[in-house]
């Protein structure tokens, strides 16, 4: 199968064949490809702070076990036990001196390191150990506090990989203003449909006063808020997508962080501390509300990171993780707890108003009947810069091009 077809670009249209979002081939090949190849996130930081910290966790459809060992390093291993394959960590999270395998109890470090097997003397003599451990994902590295593993040895260096967005990460991280990010609980949710709906849609601002529309008229929430203010122009032209050639993307409304449940002085404070931190721009910068995905799952929305799961073709699981600052004021991280709660995680408005448009979208696609869908708008009038960052206006569908343009040249790609 040519991938690599799935994908057109010419002057005034730019097209990907629905093929591309159905059946197994396309799947296996996207998981060999793409996340087997690239580097994937873990976790946060925060999550496996102490030694003995673990969290379960996948790349692609691997399941993969993030733990911090005595040395205080961080290593992902697979969860899959070498003696006869059981899964080897049952639990979401936890700290534990050991994983014991529930099937014949071989038990391994949090660094994977095989430390024992039950009645040992039944082996022979010659019997290998040494490779018995679990298997190490070989690459982790971290940005930020943003944990990432790769099964490929020969990825290009984090940074590299993260090229064009580490800039908006960097400004991200400045929100913290000067105090570090925890994550709190992380809810799931999941919908009958392909991952690609759900990255396409992070930086999407073309759909919000459509499919979101009634929820902005109606949910208290959005009262004063940018997305209200602007409902007349259902199509947005101000704020920016942007798209990088590493297939990264982001949407900046360039509009103030929504502030719903905060008195007045405790946001005058917290936003005075970023302008004599970062000065008036840099302050600005941060309190635009901007989110972006990096490639090819991580989503960072405002204060919310999200985990977009590939289970198989036509079924996608969501992963979200309010973020909260260390050392913040209360009402600025039960404001990003409501965040989660009211607008982007699993019981956000938001949210399921999309996840009906994914899951929609995946059985039209499965009955077929059309080859093509199109994401050309903007496509002419975007702004190509020097180092490959592609700009559109806000509804523009620049980062959906980059993630497919990257896409395209990994699935070319010999696996
Ligand atoms: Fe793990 Fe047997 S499968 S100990």
């Amino acid at each position: 199968t040519s991938f690599a077809t799935m994908v057109d670009e010419q002057a005034a249209e730019f097209r990907v064949q629905t093929a591309a979002y159905r059946g197994p081939t396309v799947f296996e090949a996207e998981m060999d490809r793409i996340f087997y190849k690239s580097w994937v996130y873990l976790c946060h930081e925060s999550e496996v702070e102490k030694p003995g910290d673990f969290k379960s966790t996948q790349i692609g459809t691997r399941p993969v076990i993030v733990a911090r060992d005595r040395d205080g390093q961080i290593h992902a291993s697979l969860n899959a036990c070498p003696h006869r394959g059981a899964t080897v960590c049952r639990e979401e999270k936890g700290n534990t001196r050991a994983f014991v395998c529930p099937y014949h109890g071989w038990s391994f470090r949090p660094s994977g390191a095989l430390i024992g097997i039950p009645d040992e003397a039944r082996y022979a003599e010659g019997f290998c150990k040494t490779d018995k451990n679990l298997k190490a994902v070989p690459r982790v590295a971290s940005y930020g506090g943003l944990v990432f593993g790769s099964f490929n040895a020969e990825v290009v260096d984090l940074e590299t990989w993260l090229g064009g967005v580490k800039k908006h990460i960097d400004i991200w991280l400045k929100r913290a203003s000067g105090s570090r990010y925890r994550v709190a609980t992380s809810h799931k949710y999941g919908y009958d449909g392909n991952w690609k709906f759900q990255t396409e849609n992070i930086y999407d601002g073309y759909h919000p006063g459509f499919v979101h529309g009634s929820a902005f008229r109606t949910v208290k929430k959005f009262e004063g808020s940018f997305v209200n203010r602007e409902l007349n122009t259902a199509v947005r032209q101000q704020g920016f997508t942007r798209g990088y050639p590493e297939g990264h993307g982001t949407l900046e409304a360039g509009a103030p962080l929504e502030s719903g449940g905060i008195d007045a002085q405790v946001l005058a404070d917290y936003e005075g501390q970023l302008r004599e931190r970062y000065g008036e721009e840099g302050a600005a910068e941060v309190l635009t509300n901007r989110q972006f995905l990096v490639f090819p799952n991580l989503a960072i929305f405002d204060f919310n990171i999200r985990v977009i799961q590939p289970v198989s073709h036509d079924r996608t699981e969501v992963i979200s993780y309010p973020v909260l600052i260390e050392d913040a004021h209360e009402q600025i991280n039960s404001n990003h707890m409501l965040d989660a709660q009211t607008r982007v995680g699993t019981a956000g408005i938001l949210s399921a108003d999309d996840i009906d448009v994914f899951a929609g979208g995946q059985n039209a696609l499965k009955a077929g009947g059309f080859d093509w869908i199109t994401l050309s708008r903007g496509l002419a009038k975007e702004e190509i810069k020097d180092d490959g960052e592609r700009v559109g206006v806000y509804s523009d569908e620049t980062p959906q091009r980059a993630f497919w343009r990257r896409w395209k040249a990994m699935m070319g790609a010999a696996a």
